[in-house]
């Protein structure tokens, strides 16, 4: 049997380890991407190994998430994280430039490389046949210093599309109707490798979308053949050079296969509070709606807005909605006002924002009160546009448009009729506008070694724990229902995600939305130990949900399943990940129970531990879903003390062979 493309490029960059599906495998990583919200702890981590220069082929940081600056906070994180890219030899992408993932599949990501990024739609990438992994950032500065990183050998399921999309339809509908199949956690573990006759009909933005927002799935990442849609997008960026045809063999062996035919797709809409919770756009029962926002790594490529704008030409905003659109990069900004796209949206009444995240992750544009809130983004968690009362509803730019119009759910048939086919016209522009004025390349490697790090006063410390001990006699800090997503555990937000490099302040506010004493509770235990339901984790793969319990003193998460990048991120931050073997247990416990192990260093390498609930005078058996390297990082009090201790071992292994 042939490969699927997935299996190739791990070959093609397999260092040791098992290729077999759920065994551990250790690749070399290509390139990594930061994002301002996330990534002063990354590079306050690489400072802390003490290597001069990063030692992947490239690696971006980029300023794009919090431009608000409504006080000092994010510009000290952005002035440190500037002269920390100087520092190590890191690109930096300045504000205004774009959303990380949009620049970085336009000017930096190129097919059969494998890409580590601290966030978790950083899958964008597999929309030109690259392997594009979401993880902590502490994985980041570790694939940083060269180290081969740890991935779960994972499962390859083939989605085949046939068919085409109809005008009004767009790849939002198709992985709202993965996601209406396959559910948030049906991916753990999977990579969605697209084939099939529909995928040549979508253009690498069309392909991002549904590669992004497959984060949603839970799965490891998505991918695209790196086909004559690929060919056609790196010629039109100016980088013809960097494009290698790269396809799956045509009898490539999978380990499942779902087909979807495009053109039996209609408008999809999904409701709130999880992603897929997915419906036919037109059975979503009518409410007024408070706000539409356009924009989004998702969905706020050239095609998309202009689609939008075609939507709204002849229409004006329902008076009683409030529509913004951020687009997602400067260089398709400025082709949709070359084109006279922006024109229309904002004779409609559009709201342009500035090209950044923004609302997308609650940083401006908080719905109302209790508002029905409509948008392009990737995600609908309570919560997750700065209000809990608020709901989010995802859908198309075309019915975004749509709906701005009608002050309701609506799709573009409504508005357009039968002139909906002028959408199908609607292509990505045959060249780009090619401007990296807002790239600061990297300096010279002797430059950059005199280059002072600027560290004000919001960049504070990087906490590290401690290595477990044999024994724990610890109360039960809380327990949660199912779902609960790193939103929940560390809220976005203006307010909030300034605080990422000040995890004494920030801490205070772990999981205060929704649990507003749970910092002062567990702070006041001095240690303790979280219990959560299904998926706990989900979402965004902000490792502050890890770093702030760690803070507070949280030594185990216990859990009936955990979402892979929260996993990766309490393993490298000293919070031992536990599964109940009996997912019945989770009944047994309450929060303020005290739960006791013995001979825990010893059980941990058994991934096995039998826990005492000494309120309830019952056991129960946890396991521990660690690869061989992972309890080595549990072990050793997480990943900094372990990354340290491989480099040193490193040094002293070459130092003896250039002896020899
Ligand atoms: Fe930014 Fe939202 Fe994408 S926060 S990176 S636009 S998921």
């Amino acid at each position: 049997m042939g490969k699927s493309l997935t299996r190739k490029i791990i070959e093609s960059h397999y260092v040791s380890g098992s290729m077999v599906p759920g065994e551990e495998v250790f690749i070399k990583v290509d390139q990594t991407l930061t994002h301002d919200i996330n990534a002063v702890m990354t590079y306050l981590a690489f400072e802390a190994v003490g290597l001069d220069r990063i030692r992947t082929e490239c690696s971006v940081s980029y300023l794009d998430h919090n431009l608000l600056y409504v006080n000092n906070m994010t510009p000290d994180d952005h002035i440190y994280l500037q002269s920390a890219a100087k520092r190590f030899g890191v690109h930096v992408s300045r504000p205004g430039n774009g959303i990380c993932h949009t620049v970085h599949v336009a000017r930096f990501g190129a097919p059969g490389k494998i890409s580590m990024g601290g966030d978790s739609h950083t899958p964008h990438g597999g929309s030109i046949g690259m392997l594009c992994i979401g993880v902590g950032g502490m994985d980041v500065a570790t694939a940083m210093t060269g180290v081969p990183m740890r991935l779960k050998m994972p499962r390859v399921v083939n989605v085949k599309l046939t068919g085409e999309l109809k005008p009004g339809c767009n790849a939002k509908e198709i992985i709202l109707e993965m996601l209406r199949r396959v559910t948030i956690k049906g991916g753990l573990g999977n990579v969605y490798e697209y084939t099939g006759p529909g995928v040549k009909t979508l253009e690498v933005p069309a392909r991002a979308t549904i590669s992004n927002m497959g984060a949603e799935l839970g799965a490891t990442t998505s991918i695209f053949p790196a086909d004559e849609q690929v060919h056609k997008f790196m010629k039109a960026q100016g980088r013809e050079e960097d494009y290698v045809e790269l396809l799956p063999d045509e009898d490539a062996e999978y380990d499942e296969v779902i087909e979807i035919d495009l053109s039996a797709l209609e408008p999809l809409i999904s409701c709130p509070h999880q992603p897929d919770n997915v419906m036919p756009l037109k059975d979503a029962p009518k409410k007024p709606v408070q706000q539409v926002f356009i924009g989004s790594c998702t969905n706020a490529s050239y095609a998309d807005v202009a689609k939008a704008a075609t939507v709204f030409k002849g229409h004006h905003v329902n008076e009683n909605v409030s529509c913004t659109c951020a687009v997602a990069s400067k260089q398709t900004y400025r082709e949709l006002l070359r084109d006279g796209y922006v024109d229309i949206l904002l004779q409609a009444g559009v709201r342009m924002l500035e090209i950044a995240c923004g609302p997308c992750c609650a940083i401006g544009q908080t719905p109302a009160t209790k508002g029905v809130a409509v948008r392009t983004s990737n995600r609908n968690f309570k919560g997750r546009a700065g209000n809990p009362t608020a709901g989010i509803y995802l859908v198309s730019p075309e019915s975004a448009a749509a709906t701005a119009i009608k002050g309701t759910f609506a799709s573009a048939e409504e508005i357009m009729g039968e002139g909906i086919v002028e959408l199908a016209e609607i292509k990505e522009p045959e060249t780009y506008l090619v401007d990296d004025s807002m790239i600061i390349p990297p300096l010279p490697e002797e430059e950059a070694k005199k280059v002072e790090l600027v560290k004000g006063p919001n960049i504070k410390f990087l906490p590290v724990p401690e290595a477990p001990s044999q024994h724990l006699c610890v109360p039960v800090s809380l327990k949660t229902l199912d779902n609960v997503s790193t939103d929940d555990i560390t809220p976005a937000s203006a307010e909030f995600s300034s605080m990422r490099s000040n995890i004494p302040l920030m801490s205070q506010y772990c999981y205060h939305r929704y649990v507003p004493d749970f910092a002062a509770r567990a702070k006041e235990l001095g240690s303790s130990i979280i219990v959560g339901g299904e998926n706990y984790g989900q979402g965004s793969s902000r490792e502050h949900a890890a770093i702030n319990p760690m803070y507070l003193g949280v030594k185990c998460v216990i859990a009936k399943s955990i979402a892979r990048i929260h996993k990766g991120n309490l393993v490298n931050h000293g919070i031992i990940p536990m599964l109940f073997e009996d997912p019945a247990s989770y009944d047994l416990i309450e929060q303020g129970d005290e739960l006791e192990i013995n001979d825990l260093l010893d059980q941990i390498p058994t991934r096995k531990v039998v826990i005492t609930n000494k309120t309830k005078g019952v056991s129960f058996r946890v396991k521990l879903d660690l690869t061989d390297n992972e309890v080595q990082v549990v072990l050793s009090g997480g990943q900094l003390r372990y990354l340290k201790k491989q480099l040193a071992e490193q040094e002293v292994a070459e130092k003896e062979a250039s002896e020899k």
